[in-house]
């Protein structure tokens, strides 16, 4: 142990009491024993540290700071030295702001467009995923505080996100919910990793000793701390036991209490609290050295500039019929769209920035070179009808050269809990936009959305330009790009399919109940469509260039490939080279191709660069169940090099040597899996894979009942507390914004109220309330009403305590 002087001088409720939060977002402090405290704050795409009323859903506001483009956008730069570029700035104004864990980057595998919160996450594939994720974790902790991957693990949707439980098989969890994970872990070394809410089968990922001590600990040699989400806690006991260092935010005095208790009962040991509190005592003494010893101040204009040539960078061309684009100086252009005036640039939730400021389309319009004949909203932002609005936009179409149609998806669309309800733009913006386009057909469509759309407008639109959610400065990038001045290189980190259904979780994903099947196994995203012959509007990887780039002459070794790429066209450009690695004919199923390296190079018109990508360990390896180890298939692979997944440009066959592990498979009847096609994959085929049968469980009257299953509660006060909080989404739904609170209630389960009110309900309170809401109403309120007195007492005995610590 490295601090076992300090802590030998602590007590057990000492000890205890450091491994949960004191308030929100800080640890508790202890001025004798010379134990700082230290704030955690988030986010992902830029610091929300709240400086007064603070809470974990982004609803107070925070310090301004620089709001960079969200993970899903910069994804598509594929671009790790941008990203530490990124993190490096974060970490610099989390350090000036005194905050020591910077809460991000959210690296989970967008298993279904529809999450929620894929707009904080990088991709469908874990290796870019992973790459991404581990270039943010290395600028971050360049300024010497921590980064905080998170959500750790197989966290994809937002419904009951506090309580779903994660069902999928051990190979599907390491190859496609772990690996990017493992890459940050390894390569980045992440001071602090967030565990996730969920339950991984049948366990919370923040108790779940196969994921955090086996595999984060053990396997990957992590030696940091792991910080439950806020409120994830279920047994904190259990938590501390299986290597969860610290309960937040602040679960007050109970938590406390059930970890003295399970101390004392032998339920743990003294030896597993001194574990975790030596993992955050060298938490808190670096990040807190490293912030006492950072500037306060940080240069906010460089920081707006790197915002710009981020999203720049990530700016996605989708689309460019007859070269529309790049717009000639001078061009005469209408702004059409409401998203011009008021951007979407982040999405909502605690990921949410409070930015120091917002460039708008309409105000960069007037620095970009273009001749604006006007602007026009062109369709109401929530959805409704405007013919008045639309009328306006056609008559202005008709004036200019080239209409530029700001279109997207509105705040209510991609929130932190809350899944996307469908994949299609608003009816009424398509309707806009085939009106303006009859009116103009110079029609180039901007679209601010931070996950994948439907298109079956596409034909609608001459040119498609996507920039995602670009944070404060995305304005003015994307006027770069429609001018010319930035040449698109960004390609999609996900892919864009025809239409909803023919996703491959679409029968799994946030379904009732509380378990979750990932029964398509690894075949998500591009793994999916390409091995089952599914088309695709857009593929994984795909982006278009102003200029044109040729591969040759490549050289292909089992330790990665070298290429010749030249600029054939006329514009100075970056291309993206991807290398994807396939075993036709192998004998263990897997996806008919898997992103195992990539490679930016920017070129001059004419040039040619070589480009190296290498190959690691993870190139031919799959997880087998039945050696319980990573394996290597010997044999011929084909090392496929790409412009994007369905652009293969040059192949090589390269032998590789196996590791002679058994085929796990040998004997099951696995047809689904082997063919890919796992839309439907019936139960026996399931359970063959799975190693076991699951079913799907009834609503349960307990701790971890959720407030939107109250229904099923057997008190009146259960059924009111639920149709109130039904009549309040349902409310928040037609106002067109999303209300984080009562999401955030209406998912989460009733241990929670114990973990999220600064101690101000127990669990004894909870148990009471689960009692009154199975029926015994009497014995249920006369058991709140003792717990809660106690509560109050021993609460207020133990702070007087530790306030002398
Ligand atoms: C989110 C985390 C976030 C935390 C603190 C939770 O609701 O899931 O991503 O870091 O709140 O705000």
């Amino acid at each position: 142990m490295k601090h076992a002087d300090v802590i030998a001088k602590l007590n057990l409720e000492q000890k205890c009491a450091l491994l949960s939060g004191d308030t929100v977002f800080t640890t508790r402090v202890y001025q004798k024993a010379g134990i700082p405290a230290i704030t955690l704050s988030d986010g992902p795409n830029g610091v929300r540290k709240q400086a007064g009323a603070a809470d974990h859903l982004g609803l107070n506001p925070s310090v301004p700071a620089t709001c960079f483009p969200t993970a899903a956008t910069v994804a598509c730069s594929w671009d790790p030295a941008l990203g530490e570029q990124i993190g490096q700035a974060m970490g610099e104004e989390a350090a000036a702001q005194e905050v020591a864990v910077l809460l991000g980057p959210g690296l989970n595998t967008k298993r279904s467009p529809l999450c929620g919160r894929n707009f904080e996450y990088f991709s469908e594939d874990p290796y870019l995923s992973g790459k991404m994720a581990a270039s943010y974790v290395r600028g971050i902790q360049s300024n010497g505080i921590s980064a905080c991957p998170k959500h750790f693990a197989v966290n994809s949707q937002e419904l009951r996100r506090m309580a779903s439980d994660s069902v999928v098989d051990e190979r599907t969890l390491r190859e496609l919910y772990l690996t990017g994970f493992e890459i940050v872990v390894k390569e980045a070394k992440p001071k602090t990793i967030m565990s996730s809410y969920n339950l991984i089968n049948g366990t919370y990922a923040n108790e779940n000793r196969h994921l955090l001590m086996d595999i984060l600990r053990g396997e990957w040699g992590f030696d940091g701390a792991v910080v439950t989400d806020w409120g994830g806690s279920n047994d904190h006991a259990m938590g501390v036991q299986n290597g969860s260092t610290l309960e937040m935010p602040a679960p007050g005095g109970d938590a406390v209490r059930e970890l003295m208790q399970a101390v004392q009962s032998g339920k743990i040991t003294e030896a597993d609290v001194d574990a975790r509190l030596d993992e955050l005592l060298t938490l808190v003494f670096d990040t807190h050295a490293a912030v006492q010893s950072h500037s306060r101040t940080f240069d906010a204009d460089a920081h707006h500039a790197l915002a710009r040539r981020a999203a720049a960078e990530s700016i996605v061309l989708l689309k460019n019929e007859n070269d529309l684009l790049p717009l000639a100086e001078g061009a005469k252009v209408a702004v059409i769209g409401d998203f011009a005036q008021t951007p979407r640039y982040q999405g909502a939730g605690s990921s949410a920035v409070n930015s120091i400021k917002v460039d708008t389309f309409l105000d960069c319009l007037k620095e970009s070179g273009l001749a604006s004949v006007g602007f026009a909203p062109g369709f109401d932002r929530q959805g409704k009808p405007d013919a008045a609005k639309q009328a306006e936009a056609v008559a202005l179409a008709q004036k200019a050269e080239v209409v530029l149609l700001c279109l997207g998806l509105d705040e209510i669309k991609e929130s932190e809990g809350l899944d996307r309800g469908d994949m299609r733009l608003a009816d009424n913006q398509i309707e806009l936009l085939k009106a303006v386009q009859q009116a103009n057909p110079n029609t180039v469509v901007v679209l601010s959305a931070g996950a994948s759309l439907e298109t079956p407008w596409l034909k609608h639109c001459r040119t498609l330009v996507y920039g995602a959610l670009g944070g404060q400065a995305g304005a003015g990038a994307m006027l770069d790009v429609l001018t010319g001045k930035v040449n698109p290189s960004g390609k999609l980190a996900e892919t864009w399919v025809n239409a909803y259904a023919d996703t491959p979780a679409k029968d799994n994903f946030a379904g009732p109940g509380r378990m979750v099947q990932y029964r398509e196994g690894l075949y998500v995203g591009y793994r999916y469509y390409q091995t089952a012959g599914v088309p695709v509007a857009f593929p994984f990887g795909y982006g278009l260039s102003y200029t044109s780039f040729a591969y040759s002459n490549l050289q292909a070794a089992s330790n990665g490939v070298t290429l010749t790429v030249t600029n054939t066209g006329k514009r100075a450009g970056a291309e993206i080279v991807q290398l994807y690695v396939a075993k036709p004919g192998a004998e263990v199923f897997r996806p008919a191709q898997e992103l195992k390296g990539f490679a930016k190079v920017q070129l001059q018109p004419g040039e040619s660069k070589t480009v190296t990508i290498p190959l690691d360990d993870k190139a031919f390896r799959y997880w087998n169940t039945k050696t319980d180890s990573w394996e290597v298939e010997g044999g011929s692979y084909e090392l496929r090099v790409g412009a994007s997944s369905a652009d293969i440009r040059l192949t090589a066959v390269v032998e590789v040597a196996g590791t002679g592990a058994p085929n796990p498979y040998a004997g099951k009847h696995l047809p689904h899996y082997t063919s890919g096609k796992v839309q439907s994959v019936p139960d026996d085929e399931w359970a063959t894979l799975l190693g076991r049968p699951v079913q799907q469980g009834k609503v349960k009257i307990d701790r971890n009942m959720t407030l939107g299953e109250l229904n099923h509660s057997r008190s009146p006060l259960g059924w009111l507390i639920w149709l109130v909080l039904t009549a309040l989404l349902n409310a928040s739904y037609k106002r067109g914004k999303p209300d984080l609170n009562v999401l955030f209630q209406y998912n989460m389960p009733l241990r929670a109220l114990a973990k999220m009110i600064s101690g101000a309900i127990s669990m004894g309170m909870v148990d009471g309330i689960v009692m009154e809401l199975q029926g015994f109403w009497i014995i249920g309120l006369v058991r709140v009403i003792i717990e809660a007195v106690k509560n109050l007492v021993l609460n207020a005995q133990l702070e007087q305590r530790l306030r002398n610590s």
